[in-house]
């Protein structure tokens, strides 16, 4: 079986190896899905800065640099709630799908696309 999955990642990565070229991304691996807690997240430390992946109580997975637009805090450690995660330093609401702040505040911190493949993470980064 341990093939199989091997076989299967593979392949994962070669798809997207080929998107590469048409959306401009290059595409890492970044863990287990399992391994991002549930309506939490986990970080991934790169060279243009941290990335916190995100995983809510549906599973769904999204990526966002770890710095909240207000006042750097870090969103990594704040609660996720459905499409949105609240900053565990004074409390704004940042859209996950967007990286918008929500309600009155204002502002935005970088997303990345982020696909799951056979219980693996993969993050989207531009190719350059
Ligand atoms: S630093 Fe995130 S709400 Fe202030």
């Amino acid at each position: 079986m341990a093939g199989a999955h091997s076989q299967q990642q593979q392949s994962a990565a070669a798809e997207l190896a080929a998107r590469t070229e048409t959306e401009g991304l290059r595409w890492i691996e970044a863990g287990a899905l399992e391994d991002i807690p549930q309506l939490g997240a986990r970080v991934l430390r790169l060279p243009q800065g941290d990335v916190a992946i995100f995983r809510n109580r549906q599973n769904e997975v999204f990526a966002l640099r770890d710095r909240c637009p207000h006042r750097g805090g870090p969103l990594s450690q704040g609660i996720v709630c459905g499409r949105t995660v609240a900053c565990p330093l004074h409390g704004w609401v940042i859209g996950l799908n967007d990286g918008q702040a929500q309600g009155p505040d204002e502002g935005q911190v970088l997303g990345y696309p982020v696909e799951v493949r056979d219980g693996r993470v993969f993050l989207g980064l531009e190719d350059s």
